[in-house]
């Protein structure tokens, strides 16, 4: 049944060597972020047999809670992303090993909870240093080591260490500067409390550029890596990871139109269905096909057609419209599209769309 996603597990695992390789030159812990595709059985067993990875993470307590057990069983970590809700400490601590935390109030919801479950759950408080989307702000230092201060004093509640995410509201590139202030944040807050914090960690995909650069500053010691492994994108300037694929996953659409009309629409032109004046340009007669999968399931502006000759031209709710002008489709056949971030996590989240493995 299309619309499908064709998943090249061989490919995944290419890029996930290439990110091994890269974490280990950067002396950095690797950690794969499951979200975008929805933690996928398959493709998480995969992530699992590769020893390079210590950590599964995933901004959903839902999706971490169905590897849980078998991350554990592979001996890694599991850990929430984004910020627990209060109505969900029970579950992080469940099924979450670690997570990143900004809130006192929540780290001793956390504590409570672990404190239930007769566990430690290890926290690790994030660090705003710019970017303005979550994590205590960087030149509040006297909030934040009070903060620390506090933590260090829970009994269920390990401080396993600080980290950062940038690029992600403010698209704030990691550098040498700001990363150095995270890492040297860490150095103070271990001087002051006489302790250890386990991991820095450096950000996402956006501070993969870093390595090759040899500009990842000193003590950053984790990534937290989504889209570099599933796309190899490193995210920072937008540029591919050398040696990594972005076709290991494909989505197939299957025609249920295919016929000769105008490019321009007749009449007066009002809004779409989704609110938006449409601009269309006047090609003359052109072959337009319709595919069966839409707005509901994808971004159609964030797939690209495997077939240079076919250009997308817009999409509905349930449909998808290209234009194969002078290209043999038929009614019946199938089109095979690669996709970036937004296209993909919305494939995987569909319950329209299928998925085949290889
Ligand atoms: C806190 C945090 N870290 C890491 C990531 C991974 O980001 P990316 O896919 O750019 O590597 C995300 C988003 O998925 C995130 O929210």
């Amino acid at each position: 049944m299309y619309p499908q996603l064709l998943i090249d597990l061989g490919k995944l695992n290419k890029n996930l060597n290439v990110l091994a390789a890269l974490a280990k030159t950067g002396d950095c812990s690797l950690m794969i972020v499951t979200k975008s595709f929805c933690a996928d059985r398959r493709i998480v067993a995969e992530i699992l047999k590769n020893d390079a990875v210590e950590y599964l993470a995933d901004s959903r307590i839902q999706n971490i809670a169905s590897y849980t057990d078998q991350a554990h069983i592979a001996g890694k970590e599991t850990v929430l992303l984004r910020l627990p809700m209060a109505s969900e400490a029970e579950e992080v601590v469940r099924f979450a090993d670690l997570s990143l935390n900004s809130e006192i109030e929540t780290i001793r919801l956390l504590d409570q909870a672990a404190a239930k479950q007769n566990k430690t759950h290890k926290i690790l408080l994030m660090v705003d240093l710019g970017d303005l989307r979550e994590g205590m702000f960087y030149q509040n230092e006297e909030a934040i080591l009070a903060v620390c201060d506090e933590i260090l004093k829970m009994r269920h509640i390990r401080f396993f260490g600080i980290g950062t995410n940038l690029t992600c509201y403010g698209a704030i590139i990691p550098k040498e500067d700001n990363l150095g202030q995270l890492a040297r944040l860490a150095e103070r807050i271990q001087s002051r409390f006489s302790t250890t914090l386990a991991m820095i960690s450096g950000g996402n995909s956006s501070s993969v550029y870093l390595i090759p650069k040899k500009q990842l500053p000193a003590g950053i010691n984790n990534l937290r890596l989504g889209e570099a492994f599933i796309l190899g994108n490193e995210t920072a300037y937008s540029q591919r990871i050398p040696e990594t694929c972005n076709d290991g996953i494909l989505l197939r659409a299957q025609i249920i139109e295919s016929k000769d009309k105008p490019s321009l629409p007749i009449g007066e032109v009002g809004v779409d269905a989704f609110g938006e004046v449409p601009h269309y340009e006047d090609k003359g007669i052109i072959t337009r096909a319709i595919l069966a999968v839409g707005k509901q399931d994808t971004n159609p502006d964030g797939l690209t057609p495997m077939d240079p000759g076919v250009e997308i031209l817009g999409g509905s709710s349930d449909h998808l419209l290209v234009n194969t002008t002078g290209s043999a489709y038929h009614l019946g056949d199938t089109m095979d599209f690669r996709m970036d971030y937004g296209a993909l996590l919305k494939l995987f989240t569909s319950p329209y769309v299928t998925r085949t493995y290889r």
